[in-house]
């Protein structure tokens, strides 16, 4: 139905940040504060979706009619979305996942060094979530965001092709007011249409305003009307 474009189908998002620990009390993680994602979240399901949200750790509330599965690091929320990756219909990774983790987290609290004034880090990459859902062959339409400071245009066309990824929201975290942890976010929207690549400007507004417009996009991908 018009109203509900999204019913009958499964919708996997995920949201937040990721933790990477460094000993059993410190850890790596950004500033994302799953403002977006929720928002991803509560469009789809008023749009009729079966929501299902893979979350970092945030302070929001889980949006209802929505399923919420908790993670921490990056590993939990790649298993997560495989588990989940074959079942749904569009996939959207707007998490700020981090790219890599301590090689070897310690056991024990780190003591801080006598004598010693540096400190070194060994890191080690981090699997890529939504590089891994749009390899399987069973994949979903696969959204994927794309955080840059600047060129965003290249650095989003580049993230559509080596990710493989059907539609990209790329948005430019260096803009005061828009971004993390703001109420409001501005994207630039790319996606595949057959050999071209389609493309609007969404200018600055509340997430949940810009949270639609892109679901919506990505249905009339998944679902063109007839006729087309
Ligand atoms: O949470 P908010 O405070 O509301 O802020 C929203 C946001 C700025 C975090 C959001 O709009 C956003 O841009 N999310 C993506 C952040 C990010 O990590 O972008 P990226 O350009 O580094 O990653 C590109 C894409 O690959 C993303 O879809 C990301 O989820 C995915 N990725 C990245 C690394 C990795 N190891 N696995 C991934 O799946």
């Amino acid at each position: 139905p018009a109203d509900r474009p999204a019913e009958g189908l499964h919708v996997v998002i995920t949201a937040g940040p990721t933790r990477e620990p460094l000993d059993p009390v410190r850890y790596l993680s950004n500033h994302s504060s799953g403002k977006m994602g929720y928002a991803l979240a509560t469009a789809a399901a008023a749009l009729g979706a079966r929501v299902t949200l893979i979350s970092g750790p945030v302070a929001l509330p889980t949006p209802a009619g929505v399923e919420r599965l908790d993670v921490e690091s990056a590993r939990e929320m790649h298993d997560a979305a495989q588990r989940l990756a074959g079942d749904c219909d569009l996939f959207i990774g707007c998490a700020a996942v981090a790219d890599y983790r301590a090689e070897a987290p310690a056991e024990h609290k780190l003591k801080k060094q006598e004598g010693e004034d540096t400190l070194t880090l060994r890191l080690v990459k981090n699997p890529d979530i939504i590089a891994a859902v749009a390899a399987r062959p069973d994949r979903p339409f696969v959204v994927g965001f794309a955080a840059e400071t600047r060129d965003l245009a290249a650095y989003a066309h580049d993230k559509l092709a080596r990710k493989g990824l059907d539609m990209v929201v790329a948005n430019d975290v260096s803009r005061v007011g828009l971004g993390f942890g703001a109420d409001d976010n501005a994207a630039l929207l790319l996606w595949r249409e057959g050999d071209t690549t389609g493309q609007a400007d969404l200018p600055p507004q509340p997430k949940a305003e810009l949270a639609e417009a892109v679901i919506r996009r990505a249905l009339e991908c998944l679902t063109p009307p007839a006729g087309d």
